[in-house]
């Protein structure tokens, strides 16, 4: 693989398929990182047909194991890959607790630590002029990280208090990587899709055929949910944009309040020390 590839994290999900079909129109080289490759399989013969595109390849990658993104990265690395464009689109919002092989809560151990992990982990293939998008949500307004952000049990979980602040801890994440790889000349942003009719808005309960019928008709489409992260990523005017967020193809800075706050400075440390730590035990693990 000598070309320098696109990888798009759940990439077989309905933001993820949309944002995979656009790269793959353009003629250019994608990774589908996927935890499930029987499923995403036909996502990818679909896209290879109908884009005439040969050369969107499939891979393995669970964001809720470290050995699997460990495993994930060392098959690029082996594989000769030089990223253009790493697309952090992979997400869960978990209706009940779980937990990650390495014993994170689900919904931050896949949105943010997995995804922090991985972004970490594939940098030594990313030159100048290449570029990482991260997936936000309107929900990191109401997101709040306290000294519980690592460790949430069963008896304290919400869905909504998880997933908004996994997605607030990203968009902190984004913002400071985004000054730190400055100076290598990578681009780090985040994308909002806005309120997107997928799978991920179905809340399991009686509200759902209501909402079918009075929320899903006026919101946007997965296509439309894409546009933020296909800017971010490919659009050459967006090169030397950084530390922002896209939502369609506007985009504004993620403000300095959030990413120098008592919370972000608390987050960063402890991240890059939890990374660290797993990336070692991680690396041991892998054949
Ligand atoms: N829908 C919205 O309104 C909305 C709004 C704001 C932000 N977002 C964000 O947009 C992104 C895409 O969401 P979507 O609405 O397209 O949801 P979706 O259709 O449920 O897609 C989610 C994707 O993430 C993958 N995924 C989940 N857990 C994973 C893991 N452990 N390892 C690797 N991949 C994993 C899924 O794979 P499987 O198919 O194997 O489950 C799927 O491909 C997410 O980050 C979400 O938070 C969505």
């Amino acid at each position: 693989m000598s070309k320098a590839y696109y990888i798009v994290t759940g990439a077989n999900g309905s933001i993820g398929k949309a944002i995979t079909e656009a790269l793959a129109a353009q003629g250019l080289p994608v990774v589908m990182a996927c935890r499930n490759i029987a499923k995403s399989q036909p996502v990818q013969q679909r896209i290879i047909e109908e884009t005439g595109n040969p050369e969107v390849v499939l891979r393995p990658l669970d964001l809720a194991s470290m050995k699997s993104i460990a495993q994930f990265c060392k098959q690029l690395t082996q594989e000769g890959v030089a990223i253009k464009a790493l697309v952090n689109n992979a997400g869960v919002m978990c209706k009940s607790f779980g937990q990650t092989v390495d014993g994170f809560e689900m919904t931050v151990g896949v949105n943010y630590i997995g995804t922090v992990a991985l972004t970490r982990w594939l940098l030594p293939l990313m030159p100048s002029g290449s570029r990482i998008v991260t997936t936000t949500s309107l929900t990191r307004y109401i997101g709040k990280i306290d000294s519980s952000f690592f460790d949430d049990s069963p008896r304290t979980y919400k869905r909504f208090k998880a997933y908004s602040r996994s997605k607030l801890a990203l968009t902190i994440y984004t913002a400071r990587l985004s000054q730190e790889l400055q100076p290598r000349g990578i681009a780090v942003n985040a994308a909002d899709p806005g309120v997107v009719d997928t799978d991920m808005i179905t809340m399991h309960s009686w509200v759902d055929p209501l909402a079918n019928l009075f929320f899903r008709p006026f919101i946007s489409s997965p296509h439309e949910g894409a546009i933020g992260a296909i800017c971010a990523a490919t659009l050459p005017e967006s090169s030397d944009i950084t530390g922002e967020i896209f939502h369609k193809k506007r985009h504004s800075p993620i403000p300095d309040s959030l990413k120098n706050s008592r919370q972000a400075v608390w987050i960063a440390a402890e991240t890059e020390k939890i990374i660290a730590s797993l990336g070692q035990k991680a690396a041991e693990g892998i054949e």
